[in-house]
């Protein structure tokens, strides 16, 4: 990494207006730069990280994200692209679930599931932005009402993005509630470390801090089991390309279409610990990913299919994205035995994730 930098160095974040949403509402960009050659464009719609420019191994700094040039694609059709995730990050079986014997019932928007908080969750919503510059950060606050999407309790969130000089984009999620609510944030950013929209991701070399992943059923519901990545392809404790196992014959592979599993990280003590990392050999761009959350889900772009346009004039094709999401497990509202997803009022839910971005 380039050594000139010194934490004295302000980032730098500008304001423009990306568009209007279709109901009329203006929808803000900041543009946050360090001065190791790294741009994060984050939109006040979802939260979303439109851009995210980092240096190669020769210093160029390319865009890694995929996204779309224009709000009107995001409000028209979008996979999460780059979106801040809630009330309930991943699955929920049936939409179901109950809190002290109280049954709450979601939208279903996946098959018979719900998925990423609903029909029009946090990656939809426009969130208030104030812009920390003594910190180098952004904070987007969102207040979701009382069973808005099917969720109770009036739930206060803010989501603070901070840029450093050390080309670390890091993500601070907090939450309080006023009647008993579940909550599982994440982000959903898609890669593609080479720099090239065109290109498949299948080359990245992947690790992930986990000795075991979770079992989904063919509607990508956990079984309830936690199974050894020992002698799986879901086995990533040491680094191999994406694609070296993916099409092997598997039950897991076949159910996910690929890698779109969530993984039991190692080391669960709430604190912030190594739990991924991803190097594109070409560019030299290694990721890393760490957080404070139990799990990781690997999601290699599999319904990614040619037909949603690319920022670079052509067509995001079949796995030419995966996403680190750090996460709780998914359908933890009904699986007695994963950690709780609950939160109560008085209680505060906090969260960290870190991507770190350097030369290898
Ligand atoms: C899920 C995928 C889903 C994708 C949305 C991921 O987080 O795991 O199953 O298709 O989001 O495009």
């Amino acid at each position: 990494m380039n050594s000139k930098q010194t934490k004295n160095t302000p980032i730098t974040i500008l304001e423009d207006v990306f568009g209007t949403t279709k109901d009329g509402v203006t929808v803000k960009r900041f543009k946050m730069n360090n001065e190791n050659g790294m741009e994060v464009s984050i939109i006040t719609y979802g939260g979303i990280i439109t851009s995210l420019k980092v240096p190669n191994k020769n210093n160029v700094s390319e865009d890694v994200v995929l996204g779309y040039n224009l709000l009107s694609d995001y409000e028209k059709s979008t996979p999460y692209f780059g979106a801040l995730i809630g009330r309930y990050g991943n699955r929920i079986a049936k939409g179901k679930f109950s809190i002290d014997g109280k049954e709450y019932t979601l939208q279903a928007n996946d098959g018979p599931n719900h998925l990423h908080g609903g029909v029009k969750g946090f990656d939809k919503v426009v969130w208030s932005a104030e812009v920390l510059n003594d910190v180098g950060a952004l904070k987007l606050s969102y207040l979701s009402k009382d069973m808005e999407e099917g969720y109770p309790g009036n739930l206060h969130t803010e989501v603070i993005y901070t840029l450093t000089n050390d080309n670390v984009l890091e993500v601070f999620y907090r939450a309080t509630t006023d009647k008993k609510t579940i909550v599982n944030l994440t982000q959903h950013s898609y890669f593609n470390l080479s720099g090239d929209f065109s290109k498949p991701i299948l080359d990245h070399i992947v690790s992930i801090n986990a000795n075991k992943f979770i079992p989904v059923d063919a509607n990508l519901i956990p079984t309830g089991k936690l199974k050894d990545v020992a002698n799986t392809p879901f086995d990533f404790r040491e680094p191999k390309k994406i694609g070296q196992e993916i099409n092997i014959e598997h039950e897991q592979l076949k159910r996910g279409l690929g890698y779109d599993h969530c993984w039991v990280l190692n080391d669960q003590n709430q604190a912030m610990r190594f739990t991924a990392s991803a190097h594109e050999p070409n560019s030299g761009r290694l990721l890393e990913v760490f957080s404070s959350e139990p799990g990781i889900q690997l999601y290699t772009g599999n319904f990614l299919d040619g037909t949603l346009p690319n920022k670079q004039g052509g067509t995001y094709a079949y796995r030419t994205g995966f996403c680190l999401e750090t996460q709780h497990y998914p359908d933890s509202p009904n699986q007695k035995e994963f950690p709780s997803t609950i939160l109560k009022p008085g209680e505060v839910y906090s969260s960290k994730t870190s991507f770190k971005f350097s030369i290898k």
